[in-house]
């Protein structure tokens, strides 16, 4: 989604802004633009629609005159279409600003501003917020007399970089419901909506609270509080080292990131496992008598297959929701009970805002995530990291196999502190996971097989994706991942629920995609499904373990179009299935030619609702 970068102090400014939008690419955009302050005290912007090379390239034409102080932003387009005009920053008079999130209130601000003779030129939320420190600053109010009188005007989540040429020493940057960071440097102080933007040039950073203003100079960082009290934030060392990502051979990020799963598992039980104990941070387990699990999209799905871990293996009650729906339902929650927030980047604005409403009615929160400084870690009562490393691709894969992996190993834990597992089936679970790593190499080394199944989808408009059990939220999951990155329509459904209305859909060009795993009991009720969908001349696609197979019947056999994956225990079926769901959905969309790390219209981190 947007993201900001911005500095005061060096005279490569601008090329240090443009680098830094680049880093935060694969967070989805669709134009940017980069704003710089002169010798001169004038403000000069540059925008363009599209990559960030169209601005570069805009930029080799027509540069921004020297500056030690630059912003830039990259738009993803909420208000407005995306066009040079939408993009920011925006500026009214002496004020320029970048803005990451959504200005609630702008109907009601346009007005005012209007009735104040500012005309607006654009269709963004945005604009209103220059126009409305402009207005300030015409009462005579300084640069941070204005701002501190705009900025409570504005409803909605924000984080914004200010730029004004009444105060062209300074670079300015405030946040409320939407992160932004302060980078130390030598001599050089910098902003970014994500730490990330600045991993060349610095590892201190200063996390902004709600309704936090810095004020950069040169030389001084100050900060403000909401109540304009002069405070003191926190500096964090965040270690950047290994985040300046690569490729690393591979044609996409997503490809290398599914790659790296094995190596993501080997993390986990490296962090949570000593000697057969598991050292996750321990929760009061024996007490809780019920969990609420929030998250979106795939955090969700890996939610659904926690939910799984933690009523099997500790016979607790669990709730799964989408964030967005629950924030909004005033859900009753009983006291003291336990929360857990699932998020890869830590910024969601949906699950961000579910974990608030509950921490209001004093829930215990647990964050499992993949960013242990994001707003979402900070937020919670205890963190578990699923150490994933960054994940560049949009569509996430490696997060999710260490998400579902961290639930394995919290469960078994809550089972073992309630007693409902006994020494022997914890220490086969415990091998189970240890084997993993291993099996899921060898599931990724079966390209052959995706390769020619994705095949079947070459000319596909749509596609049915079918599980029980522990696999259904994978069915969820492989048809999210194909249509994120193929643009192919697809339904994950349970299996049993396929006669209640999917199955009118079947015709000789609809592929479904079965999962059936010899572990869970439930390889015979599958079999039936892929039958119905047969008798009605189905595309059928079955992903299945070789004992499974082994099994089949002849005309199943011969019919379906078949993907092996290596027998395991049902505690590893989920990571293991999940490996060929990823590779058919990458396989189809480079077959179709997408942007396979950068699919049109999403965004990496969701931080507007
Ligand atoms: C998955 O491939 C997605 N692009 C998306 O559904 C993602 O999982 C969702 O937006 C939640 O993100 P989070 O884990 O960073 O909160």
């Amino acid at each position: 989604m947007c993201g900001i970068v911005g500095l005061i102090g060096s005279p490569n400014a601008t090329n240090i802004v443009l680098n830094g939008l680049k880093r935060l690419e694969y967070r989805g955009y669709d134009s940017s633009g980069i704003a710089s302050m002169g010798a001169d005290s004038l403000i000069s912007i540059q925008k363009a629609v599209g990559k960030i090379a169209a601005l570069e390239e805009l930029l080799a034409r027509t540069p921004l005159p020297p500056a030690i102080m630059a912003m830039g932003h990259t738009r993803w387009a909420t208000h407005g279409k995306a066009t040079a005009l939408n993009a920011h920053p925006h500026r009214i008079d002496n004020v320029a600003v970048v803005h990451n999130g959504i200005i609630e209130n702008f109907q009601e601000l346009r007005e005012e501003i209007a009735a104040a003779d500012i005309t607006l030129q654009t269709e963004t939320d945005t604009e209103t917020v220059p126009a409305l420190i402009q207005l300030a600053l015409n009462q005579s109010k300084s640069a941070l007399q204005a701002l501190q009188a705009a900025l409570p005007r504005l409803e909605g989540a924000f984080a914004l970089g200010i730029m004004l040429e009444d105060d062209p020493k300074t670079l300015y940057a405030t946040r409320r419901g939407a992160p932004l960071c302060v980078g130390i440097g030598d001599g050089v102080h910098y902003i970014a909506s994500d730490p990330l933007a600045l991993a060349e040039h610095t590892n201190k950073f200063i996390f902004l609270e709600e309704d936090d203003i810095a004020v950069l100079t040169t030389d001084k960082i100050t900060l403000y509080n909401g109540n304009g009290q002069e405070v003191t934030r926190p500096t964090q060392l965040i270690d950047l080292s290994g985040i300046l990502a690569t490729k690393g051979g591979y044609k996409h990020f997503m490809l290398k990131e599914m790659h790296e799963q094995p190596a993501v598992v080997s993390n986990i039980l490296a962090a949570y496992l000593e000697d057969d104990v598991l050292t996750l941070p321990a929760l009061n387990w024996a007490d809780i008598t019920s969990v609420n699990i929030i998250a979106c999209g795939t955090a969700y799905y890996a939610g659904l297959v926690g939910k799984n871990n933690l009523e099997q293996l500790a016979g607790i009650p669990v709730n799964v929701d989408v964030a967005s729906e629950f924030r909004y339902r005033n859900p009753p929650l009983q006291k003291d009970g336990l929360f857990i927030a699932i998020s890869q980047s830590g910024e969601t604005a949906d699950t961000l805002a579910a974990l608030e409403y509950a921490k209001r009615h004093g829930q215990h929160i647990l964050a499992v995530t993949n960013t242990p400084t994001s707003s979402i870690a900070r937020a919670a009562d205890v963190v578990l990291n699923i150490y994933a490393g960054q994940e560049i691709a949009v569509a996430s894969t490696k997060a999710f196999m260490g998400m579902i992996t961290v639930f394995a190993l919290m469960g078994l834990q809550a089972g073992q502190i309630r007693k409902k597992i006994d020494s022997q089936t914890f220490t086969a679970h415990l091998q189970a996971l240890k084997e993993l790593p291993a099996k899921l190499t060898q599931t990724l080394s079966n390209d052959a097989q995706h390769t020619k199944t994705a095949d079947l989808f070459r000319d596909a408009n749509s596609a049915l994706f079918l599980g029980r059990g522990t696999l259904h939220p994978l069915a969820l999951e492989g048809a999210l991942k194909l249509k994120e990155i193929s643009y192919i329509h697809a339904e994950g459904y349970a299996s049993g629920e396929m006669k209640h209305g999917p199955i009118a859909l079947v015709d000789e060009h609809l592929p479904v995609v079965n999962l059936a795993s010899s572990s869970d009991g439930l390889l015979e009720k599958t079999i039936s499904n892929m039958k119905e969908v047969e008798a009605r001349h189905g595309k059928v696609i079955l992903i299945t373990d070789q004992t499974a197979a082994q099994t089949l019947d002849a005309d199943i056999a011969k019919t379906a179009t078949l993907i092996t994956v290596p027998e395991v225990p049902a505690i590893t079926a989920p990571m293991v299935f999940t490996v060929p769901l990823q590779m058919l959905a990458y396989h189809v969309a480079t077959m179709r030619g997408t942007d396979v790390d950068q699919p049109r219209n999403l965004a990496k981190s969701v931080t507007v609702e």
